[in-house]
């Protein structure tokens, strides 16, 4: 992307996108679980924390995803944070592959939410549903948070410029040019 100032009288969905690149997020796998058992997730880089009281995130999940379909009928999702060596789990989950939990090691919540993936999560987070939002494709579900479980201290995955990478060892405010 070139830089420069540009007035943008239409904004045009490949110049959001191409802005939205240079905003790294961290990576997740959105989980539930259908009203016959079966699990379903994609990979999300939307999470965000709404609010501390009632601890309360968001998610945009798209339309058509039947993760999505599952989280609205159970009203219950998990969000799973993902290691940064779990890339490749990443990009499963972003797949069209039908047999994604075939393919990773995962078991049921305790309680409210989705499938959790213990080999490959740093944390879970077990929401239940609180409210969604349709915007264009999107539906923005707001989750209240029931349950954290931290599994490991192991750097999160990140992305952004189109690509996966590890959040950078920590250099603390006193290293050379921290
Ligand atoms: C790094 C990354 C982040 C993504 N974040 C989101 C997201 O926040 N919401 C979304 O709807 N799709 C997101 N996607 C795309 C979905 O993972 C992808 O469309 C996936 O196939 C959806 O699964 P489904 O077909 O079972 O719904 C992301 C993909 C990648 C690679």
């Amino acid at each position: 992307m070139t830089t420069g100032t540009t007035v943008a009288h239409a904004v045009e969905p490949d110049g959001f996108r191409a802005v939205m690149a240079t905003l790294p997020a961290a990576v997740a796998i959105v989980t539930a679980a259908a009203a016959d058992g079966r699990p379903w997730g994609m990979t999300c880089s939307s999470v965000c924390s709404v609010t501390l009281t009632p601890p309360t995130l968001l998610v945009c999940l798209r339309t058509a995803s039947p993760t999505l379909a599952a989280v609205v009928s159970g009203r219950a999702f998990s969000v799973n944070l993902l290691c940064a060596r779990a890339y490749p789990v990443a990009e499963l989950f972003a797949s069209a592959a039908a047999d994604r939990f075939d393919r990773v090691r995962w078991r049921r919540p305790p309680g409210t939410g989705g499938p959790h993936l213990a080999d490959d999560a740093r944390a879970v987070l077990d929401c239940r549903l609180s409210e969604s939002a349709e915007v264009g494709d999107h539906v923005v579900v707001f989750g209240q948070v029931r349950a954290i479980r931290r599994l490991s201290d192991e750097p999160p995955l990140m992305y952004g410029y189109r690509r996966y990478a590890p959040w950078p060892a920590d250099r603390g405010p006193g290293a050379a040019g921290g």
